[in-house]
């Protein structure tokens, strides 16, 4: 189980996250969505601790970390839990895709190199890399980059997934193949925490769907719930918005 209690983050004057609390259970895909600057990002990156909050604490299965009194080997537990996928990849550049997947597994994991670069070229295949195993990230699309970037993450079988706009940086006919390469890892049954523009996507592969506002989850349900009967003003809003900007038929 994951859990979050009353995590709460500032930069300076902004507060960002205010006591926010959540529990995710084993297998759920998490939808969060949002207004820009509602703390989607923060509350990713304070889930893994590369934000670290000021209060409150977080639980990924059997390690808790508290903002108060931690240790810092409890946050390297923690972030060896999570595995994280950036709008922008976050690939070495100056290794092949092979390498980019075996480095966490042969740093962290302390495997024997052969041993991960198997596990990489079945990660790799999985999302239709075979044949791209020795490029460099500067050689691939950046939908392969971003599936390379996938299957680093799948590599090091996380606890959870946390994927922070993923197709966000992506021209818009590489969008489907890494929302396809996603729900695999969906349909596989890891639990994630999705942030997202791609209401459709979203929506549809959530089971449950989070909005943020004000440093608070303000609605939390069931995609139908919360896309078709949202109960807040702001939701209702941000809906309105986005249906002028995505298109009607997220909204119906
Ligand atoms: N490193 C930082 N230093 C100072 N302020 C920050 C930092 N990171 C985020 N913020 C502020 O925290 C708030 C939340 O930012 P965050 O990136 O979490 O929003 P978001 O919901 O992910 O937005 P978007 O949809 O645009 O990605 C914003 O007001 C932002 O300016
Ligand atoms: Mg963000």
């Amino acid at each position: 189980m994951i859990e979050i209690k009353n995590l709460s983050k500032r930069f300076g004057q902004n507060v960002v996250l205010d006591h926010l609390n959540l529990t995710i259970q084993k297998g759920d895909v998490l939808g969060v969505i949002g207004s820009s600057g509602t703390g989607k990002s923060t509350l990713l990156r304070c889930m893994n601790y590369l934000e670290k909050p000021e209060e409150g604490s977080i639980t990924v299965g059997d390690v808790t970390v508290d903002a108060r009194h931690h240790s810092s080997r409890d946050c390297i537990r923690l972030r060896q839990k999570t595995a994280m996928v950036f709008q922008n990849f976050g690939l070495f550049h100056r290794k092949t895709a092979l390498e980019n997947v075996m480095e966490g597994l042969v740093i962290v994991r302390k495997l024997p190199k052969e041993e991960a670069a198997g596990i990489a070229r079945e990660e790799l295949a999985k999302v239709g890399l075979a044949d791209r195993m020795d490029y460099y990230p500067s050689q691939l699309s950046g939908g392969q980059q971003q599936r390379v970037a996938i299957a680093r993450a799948l590599a090091m079988q996380p606890e959870l997934l946390l994927f922070d706009e993923p197709t966000s940086a992506l021209d818009p006919e590489l969008v489907g193949e890494v929302l396809e390469t996603i729900k695999k890892a969906v349909d596989e049954g890891n639990t994630m925490i999705i942030v997202s523009h791609e209401m459709e996507f979203i929506r549809r592969i959530s089971n449950r769907i989070i909005m943020l506002d004000g440093g608070a989850v303000i609605e939390d349900g069931t995609p139908e719930q919360v896309f078709n009967h949202p109960t807040s003003n702001r939701a209702k809003e941000f809906f309105r918005r986005m249906m002028i900007s995505q298109g009607a038929e997220y909204y119906i």
